[in-house]
């Protein structure tokens, strides 16, 4: 990590943006200012009765995803190797992209969340809650405070953000919402450029540490990766108890599969060229060997999941009584 903080402004620089020089929610919502501000909600309000309510139950679930960014914050912040005020002049490198990276993120919550407002379709008191307690309950992503382990998170876990925003501009450009398919495909661009710098962190620790960096590889792909939206509940209900059928929906609306999963292993091992790495302890030989057969076993796995039709009560788009 230490080695690594030396080209934290390069880091900086290369993977992340200026609050100037990027988009803004405000880019893609109507501008309350303008005299056309209603016309242009009343005319987000038609087209959102179109789509129909498993594609809500997705937007919501993943704004709420993206409103927890204080959990995901907070952390990274506490992975060994990154920290506030550690010295006299301040903030070692890394909570600086941090911080940085979470101001990017920030505004995926920020614009999603206002656009599920303006939409007409979203029971907005119900996702607040939600979000509320998804922020309290937290989360316990398998990895401790292991910056390898974290690294292979953040590098699954943008790539998993990117596909399943992008596949939501899908679902929204064929319904003809022209609009929300913008903003999410951007959004989708920005999980993109924060999955190629957390690969990059990988493959450099894979110069410096390749047998420790495996086997955080494998430990990681052993224990599954876990949503970080898992303790997703309803109101008066209980830790977790709506993150199933949250996933379920999502499968079944093609935003996030079981298959993408796999997919996503797959890159991985094409980027960090698994196949390639030399001068590996035989410990992390094994890890190798393991990894490099594990997206065809799960391939077959996936293949005999039924995703259920069931069709779940979500408050989100109820209305408000
Ligand atoms: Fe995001
Ligand atoms: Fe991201």
């Amino acid at each position: 990590m230490l080695t690594l903080e030396k080209n934290i402004d390069a880091f900086v620089e290369k993977y992340l943006i200026t609050p100037e020089n990027i988009w803004q929610p405000t880019d893609f919502l109507p501008n309350s200012q303008s005299e056309n501000f209603i016309e242009e909600v009343k005319e987000i309000q038609e087209l959102s009765k179109d789509l129909d309510d498993d594609f809500w139950v997705v937007m919501v679930g993943d704004t709420i995803t993206e409103e927890a960014l204080p959990t995901y914050e907070s952390w990274l912040l506490d992975v060994e190797g990154i920290s506030q005020m550690n010295n006299e002049e301040g903030d070692n490198g890394w909570a600086k992209w941090i911080r940085s990276w979470t101001g990017e993120e920030n505004r995926h919550g920020d614009v999603l969340n206002k656009y599920l407002y303006l939409s007409g379709r979203i029971n907005m008191r119900e996702v607040e809650i939600a979000t509320q307690h998804l922020i309290a309950d937290g989360m316990d992503i398998g990895t401790g405070r292991d910056p390898y382990k974290n690294f292979v998170y953040t590098s699954f876990q943008e790539l998993a953000t990117y596909i399943s925003h992008n596949n939501v501009a899908k679902l929204a450009r064929k319904k003809g919402h022209k609009l929300l398919g913008k903003m999410s495909k951007i959004i989708a661009g920005d999980e993109m450029r924060h999955h190629r710098a957390y690969t990059e962190f990988v493959k450099q620790i894979f110069q410096h540490d390749p047998s420790e960096m495996m086997l955080a590889f494998r430990y990681m792909m052993k224990h599954k990766i876990v949503m970080p939206a898992m303790h997703l509940r309803r109101s008066n209900g209980q830790k977790g108890d709506l993150f199933n059928q949250f996933s379920v929906v999502a499968q079944r609306a093609g935003v996030y599969t079981g298959f993408d999963y796999v997919n996503i292993i797959k890159k991985l091992i094409s980027v960090w060229d698994i196949d390639k790495i030399t001068g590996l302890t035989s410990e992390a030989e094994k890890a190798r060997d393991y990894l490099m057969r594990l997206p065809e076993r799960m391939y077959r796995i996936t293949e005999r999941i039924v995703v259920p039709n069931t069709k779940y009560d979500f408050k989100w788009i109820r209305p408000i009584s």
